[in-house]
């Protein structure tokens, strides 16, 4: 990962890496479902996704959340990504898994919203799939990259949902206030930010023989050394350092919800040495491998 991100073609050999041997599928039954999750959370507090203004922050290769928040009936959907990394192949490959599957689909968005509405936007992405450069403006999905979501080109109190699923972990601490800062002025008063975080050691994604804490042992200069480049980068903060942030920005946590990693809980009863950063946290916060907070304003 260092050295690709050093290479000038280091993008695109890590792509075709990940492709091949990682996680990077595009597959759409991977990130629909935590979509779907989202909008019911979103019903949950007596809202609707429907004919809202969306805002993610992190779009990745395949803007496959923002697709579903179109399904669910969002009336626009902005996506910003530091980097310009859409994959078009694999987005015309998820969309036409997408419009091949009506019924399976259906049958989930049901849950989330009126069917006629579902049934109007699958319509036209069975229409369009085929094109996704020309689809993505007329579902009024905007892909805007190289953009920062700290500084955004959209005008104060007009985004109602404000989102990412697996971002927050890898930016870095002084930028996640940036961007939880401009959240605050782009959202509407009613507006709610809803982000799915993963505060877990992301090599050990694929390689089972470490735990998934493990890269809390290393001290923060050995962890730069490590996985200080743009594929490898992870904050380390724990769920308690992210609920701290927000409090300080006098955010409203309506929710968080955690899960904590049983394994890495028991290895840390048993004496795993986390490095001194993470001494005076809670072993369950430090265990925490998943954190799902809806915040408002
Ligand atoms: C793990 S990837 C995205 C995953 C994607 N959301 C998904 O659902 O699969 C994280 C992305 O966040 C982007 N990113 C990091 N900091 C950012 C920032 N300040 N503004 C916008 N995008 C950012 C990175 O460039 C990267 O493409």
């Amino acid at each position: 990962m260092k050295t690709m991100a050093w290479l000038p073609m280091g993008e695109t050999l890590y792509k075709v890496g990940q492709k091949r041997f990682g996680r990077l599928t595009g597959d759409p039954m991977r990130r629909l479902p935590v979509q779907i999750e989202m909008a019911q959370r979103i019903s949950a507090m007596g809202s609707t996704v429907v004919g809202k203004t969306c805002l993610e922050v992190g779009a990745g290769h395949v803007p496959l959340v923002p697709i579903g928040f179109y399904l669910s009936g969002a009336d626009r959907i902005v996506t910003v990504d530091l980097h310009r990394r859409i994959d078009w192949g694999m987005t015309k490959h998820a969309l036409k898994w997408i419009a091949q599957n009506p019924v399976l689909l259906e049958k989930l968005y049901g849950q989330v919203c009126p069917r006629a509405t579902f049934q109007e936007r699958m319509s036209a992405l069975q229409r369009g799939w085929e094109d996704p450069r020309r689809f993505l403006p007329l579902a009024r999905i905007d892909y805007m990259a190289p953009a920062d979501a700290a500084a955004l080109p959209l005008p104060a109190e007009s985004v109602d949902i404000h989102f990412s699923v697996t971002v927050l972990e890898h930016v870095p601490e002084p930028v996640l206030r940036g961007i939880f800062t401009e959240a605050r002025r782009v959202l509407k008063p009613t507006g709610m930010a809803l982000h799915v975080i993963d505060p877990s050691d992301h090599f050990q994604h694929t390689d089972r023989s470490i735990s998934a804490i493990n890269f809390l042992q290393y001290s923060d200069d050995e962890w730069a050394r490590i996985a200080a480049n743009q594929f490898a980068y992870c904050n380390r903060l724990r769920a308690s350092d992210y609920l701290k942030m927000f409090a300080e920005q006098s955010w409203n946590v309506r929710e968080a919800k955690t899960v904590v990693n049983d394994e890495s809980l028991a290895a840390l009863r048993a004496g795993f040495a986390v490095d001194q950063r993470f001494q005076g946290y809670e072993l369950e916060d430090i265990a925490t491998t998943q954190l799902d907070v809806l915040l408002t304003r």
